[in-house]
């Protein structure tokens, strides 16, 4: 069973070592191996069960490190990491030759991101490499928020869980690339996109689709609970499946039934974010047979929440 503390030197040790260590975000867990060694990396897939074609970002410590892994950086790029860095925002340069083909599944782009968490900060800091993380769980589940969640489903098979609490976005980075055009935003997640557009000004999203090579894992089916889900208008939803089990995932109102979680009641979208996969996998773990949910309204990190909805009600 992993160990889970706060002991950033044990933390290091293991992942000079080529071993994994789960890690705190400002957005949620991520399972970190050492990027810039393959085996290690290796170890991340197989961990996840995940399909070697779905790409790992890297995290640094800072700005600095990016040249050291990139070419061709865009000069819009480093403006959006002046205005968010450490923050929710992962940033697709061209990589270098350095930077294993295993973490970017043979893509010519490599996903970098400067996470926003006081201990995971120090660990980089004390590092010489970057650290490849995709989020701490099985793959196509939903993402830990809690130290706890990585070890309910990753415990047994990975030494150290680096408990940094809970984590205070909740929902994951946003991830932009850039071509000539300008930027565009390949995954809705943590950093609004009227913050980004304030910075780079209009942007393009490319995020619906689920057979953009460019963006390999953006499955539909990501981020489902075990439980099937359907999300839609929660009073209509609870009226059709009036004689099913069912638990609910609202978003500002009491539903007055017994299983249900409300996201926000005072209708804030970041306390939302927080609270989302918190609460999906809390339903998941209720004796209900069916999970009903409500979009939340589309603005703000409402566009990221409704994105994972969309996804976890494709899941099977
Ligand atoms: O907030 C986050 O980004 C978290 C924390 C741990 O940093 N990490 C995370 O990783 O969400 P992951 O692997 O669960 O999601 C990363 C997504 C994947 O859907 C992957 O396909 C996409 O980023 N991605 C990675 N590299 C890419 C690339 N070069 N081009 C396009 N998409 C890429
Ligand atoms: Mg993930």
């Amino acid at each position: 069973m992993a160990e889970t503390g706060k002991d950033i030197n044990k933390a290091k040790e293991l992942l000079v070592k080529g071993e994994l260590v789960a890690i705190p975000t400002e957005t949620v867990y991520g399972l970190a191996a050492n990027a810039l060694n393959a085996d290690a990396v290796l170890k991340i897939f197989q961990v996840k069960n995940r399909p070697r074609f779905d790409p790992l970002i890297i995290h640094v410590s800072s700005w600095n490190k990016v040249a050291l892994y990139a070419r061709d950086i865009p000069s819009v790029a480093h403006d959006l990491a002046e205005a968010f860095w450490p923050g929710p925002l992962t940033l697709l340069f061209e990589k270098k030759n350095i930077i294993p083909d295993l973490v970017t599944s043979g893509l010519p782009t490599v996903g970098i991101r400067c996470p926003d968490h006081p201990l995971t900060h120090s660990l980089l800091e004390s590092l010489d490499f970057p650290l490849a993380a995709p989020s701490a769980n099985p793959f196509g589940y939903i993402s830990p928020t809690t130290p706890q969640h990585v070890a309910d489903q990753l415990g047994d098979r990975i030494p150290y869980i680096l408990d940094g609490g809970p984590c205070q976005v909740g929902i994951e980075s946003t991830i932009v690339g850039f071509d000539n055009a300008g930027g565009i935003v390949f995954r809705t997640g943590g950093l609004k996109i009227e913050d980004i557009e304030k910075v780079i000004g209009k942007v393009r999203l490319q995020i619906t689709s689920s057979s953009n090579p460019k963006t390999p894992g953006q499955l539909r089916s990501h981020y489902a609970p075990k439980k099937k889900l359907i999300a839609g208008e929660l009073d209509e939803l609870l009226r059709a499946y009036e004689t099913a089990k069912v638990g609910i995932l609202s978003f500002q109102k009491d539903h007055n039934v017994p299983f249900q979680f409300i996201l926000s009641p005072s209708g804030d979208p970041d306390e939302a974010a927080r609270n989302f996969f918190s609460a999906l996998r809390s339903l998941d773990a209720l004796p209900v047979d069916l999970i009903l949910a409500e979009y939340v309204p589309d603005r703000g990190l409402g566009k990221a929440i409704n994105d994972r909805l969309r996804r976890a009600a494709a899941g099977e």
